[in-house]
Formats: structure tokens, C-alpha cells, sequence
């Protein structure tokens, strides 16, 4: 049975009919054409679904619909026009830290966690933030100097 549902996207207010069993990796893909939030292993192993839910990271592929009445819900389409996204990609560019681009919405999302959460985030931070976030072509290291060149960018 649907129910409606209430929350807030990228900054703006949604409001929709929905099974609230639905997961949220599909509705945002299905119902809100957020393709940038993908579906890897679709049990809670992977971190391609990523999201921001209220300020915290979550899989996205393991949260109800339903569960998430009046939260705020941000994905790479809503942080890529903030500052810090915007350094994000740039610092992705430029070390070399996207191949297949499979895992880069997740881990950009995952940047943007720590980059709210720490000022100067060390690679040990940055390792275990991202460690539910895996990724099969980079090895990891351009990834981490992509985060810590992006924190580095914001201070003053
Ligand atoms: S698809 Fe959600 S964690 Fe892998
Ligand atoms: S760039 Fe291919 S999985 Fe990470």
C-alpha cells in the first residue's frame, strides 16, 4: 500500500505517493532521476549507493522509504554545486582518482562527509571514513590524496 512521503532532496521539498518499502537507492534512481547513486551489490557491502541522510553517510540500498519522513537526503548532484563538491571534482581530476567511475558517486559523497567532519583529515581518517566504500580499478591512494587535496583547497 502506498503512503505519502516527505523529505527533503538536494535542498528541495519532495513529496510523493509511494510504497514505503521501496528502497531509497531506487526511489532516488527510479522516481527522482538521480542515476548518480548507484546499485553495486545491493546488501549494505559495497558503498556505490551512498548518500548523505541528515548529515551521515548511509548505503542507500538498505534504507526503506518509508524511514525517512522529513530527513534531508543529499547525493553528488546536490553537493557537486557546493564549494566543497566543487573542489571534490576538481581534486578527483586532477590526481587521477576516477577510472571506471563506478564507485566515484560513492566516494565523492564520502569526500564531502569528511570534508564537513574534519578540517585536516590525515589518510588514516580518510581510509577508515571510506572503508565501506570499495573500489575495484584505483588502489585506493588516488583517492585519498584526491580527499586530502580537496580539504586542503578549503583552508584558508
Ligand atoms: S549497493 Fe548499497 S552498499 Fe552496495
Ligand atoms: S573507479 Fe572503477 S570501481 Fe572505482
Amino acid at each position: 500500500m502506498k503512503k505519502k512521503i516527505d523529505f527533503v532532496l538536494n535542498g528541495a521539498k519532495v513529496s510523493m505517493e509511494i510504497d514505503p518499502l521501496k528502497r531509497l537507492l531506487d526511489v532516488l534512481r527510479e522516481d527522482c532521476a538521480l542515476t548518480s547513486v548507484k546499485e553495486g551489490c545491493g546488501e549494505g557491502e559495497c558503498g556505490a549507493c551512498s548518500v548523505l541522510l541528515d548529515g551521515e553517510i548511509v548505503n542507500s540500498c538498505l534504507i526503506p522509504v518509508g524511514t525517512i519522513e522529513g530527513a534531508a537526503v543529499e547525493t553528488v548532484e546536490g553537493i557537486r554545486e557546493s564549494e566543497n563538491g566543487k573542489r571534490i571534482i576538481d581534486a578527483f581530476a586532477e590526481e587521477g582518482a576516477v577510472q571506471c567511475g563506478f564507485c566515484t558517486p560513492g566516494m565523492m559523497v564520502g569526500a564531502e562527509w569528511i570534508l564537513r567532519k574534519y578540517e585536516d583529515p590525515t589518510s588514516d581518517e580518510i581510509r577508515t571514513a571510506l572503508s565501506g566504500n570499495l573500489c575495484r580499478c584505483t588502489g585506493y591512494d588516488m583517492i585519498i590524496s584526491a580527499v586530502k587535496a580537496a580539504a586542503k583547497g578549503g583552508r584558508k
